[in-house]
């Protein structure tokens, strides 16, 4: 029997299988606002057989974008336009959907990735000042980022629980905080660019300091039959960087703090990193922080083979996995996986006689 089309429980949510849909921007919001380009891409894949959909990255103010295009969660106007994507998508799917709130910190205020021009710098058309722990920019064609004040960290903890309330108004059923690819979490987790002399800067303990800070708000605020986990980058692939190490000791704690699942990504935090990339090659952080933790551990990275998906959980080297790319290619993906490993997916009754060639369908 599949052990990748068994339940998995994040917390209180309960997901029918361990198939994730890993968050992905879409740059297609206007002013945060989702668009109809969110309903249709929702749409397809809440339809797709997986056992949870994370929302992109959704920034909690709008300095917190990558692009003037990303998604957003900061006032009524953001609440309102994706409340009516989610709305259509909840009208024809059961799957349990989540967000992932995000702050970009230094590596906001780009182009869209299809418009080849990268940072845009304060001052210019769709560019605005960026922060981050320090004064450092992420590599010479990035400016410079204000380093954060202790009131603009207070006023960034208050973003995140704004939007985790929003979260839960929308009726969304789990958080994930955006700890990982170098992003404003994660820039104040890395020694490469957290060069505070307070309390936020300098120890370990110190740089975990906002992460946890940001989880324990909004784990207050969001309901506790809903589950709020952590996506991190294990490594930034860089020496002398963030690494598996401490990524082991920033778990324990958010285990201890009661998080329901990690989300284990690396890399994203320089652009010195050196990463050997290959099917599964993030799967082993996953498995070393799942040796030291109780929380269900989610693995990502060139997950594409249904066999090859089977095996991690089957072998427990995560609790679930992750799929990026592979199911935006290939939308019904955990249909194909659930006809090759003979196991069942939940399908719209529209979709019940799509059995190809006649042949016993995995869709019920
Ligand atoms: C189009 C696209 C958008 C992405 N956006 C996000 C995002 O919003 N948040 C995030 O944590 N990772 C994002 N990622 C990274 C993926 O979630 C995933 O970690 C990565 O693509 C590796 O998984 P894969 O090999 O299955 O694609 C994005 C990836 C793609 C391809």
């Amino acid at each position: 029997m599949s052990q990748l089309f068994s339940p998995l429980s994040l917390g209180q949510v309960t997901l029918d299988n361990r198939i994730i849909i890993a968050p992905m921007c879409q740059y297609s919001a206007n002013n945060g606002a989702a668009s109809d380009w969110h309903t249709i891409h929702l749409g397809q894949l809440s339809l797709s057989g997986a056992g949870l959909l994370i929302l992109e990255a959704t920034a909690v103010n709008p300095e917190g974008r990558i692009s003037y295009g990303d998604l957003g969660l900061w006032n009524n106007e953001t609440q309102q336009a994706l409340g009516k994507s989610l709305k259509a998508v909840r009208q024809y799917s059961p799957i349990p959907i989540g967000i992932q709130l995000a702050h970009a910190g230094r590596k906001a205020s780009t182009g869209k990735p299809w418009e080849g021009i990268g940072a845009i710098a304060p001052g210019e058309v769709n560019g605005w000042q960026t922060v981050a722990p320090s004064a450092i920019a992420y590599d010479d064609k990035s400016s410079v980022p204000k380093a954060m004040s202790q009131d603009d960290i207070d006023s960034l903890i208050k973003d995140f629980v704004s939007a985790a309330k929003r979260a839960d108004e929308l009726g969304l059923d789990l958080i994930e905080l955006h700890g990982a690819h170098g992003y404003l979490l994660h820039q104040f987790l890395s020694p490469l660019s957290n060069k505070r002399d307070d309390n936020y800067g300098g120890s370990l303990e110190n740089r975990m300091r906002l992460l946890l800070d940001v989880f324990k708000a909004v784990r207050a605020v969001f309901p506790s039959d809903k589950a709020v986990g952590v996506r991190i980058s294990a490594t930034d692939w860089v020496e002398g960087g963030w690494d598996l190490e401490q990524s082991i000791v920033l778990s324990k704690a958010l285990d201890e703090l009661g998080c329901d699942f990690i989300h284990v990504s690396t890399a994203g935090l320089s652009p010195e990193q050196q990463i050997p990339v290959k099917p599964n090659f993030q799967v082993p952080f996953a498995t070393a922080i799942k040796e030291a933790v109780n929380m269900p551990v989610i693995a990502v990275g060139l997950i594409t083979q249904a066999q090859q998906a089977e095996d991690i959980i089957s072998e427990q080297q995560a609790d679930g996995v992750a799929l990026a790319r592979g199911i935006l290619y290939n939308p019904h993906w955990p249909w194909h996986a659930a006809a090759e490993l003979g196991a069942t997916v939940t399908a719209p009754k529209q979709y019940l006689r799509s059995s190809p060639h006649g042949q016993p369908s995995p869709i019920k």
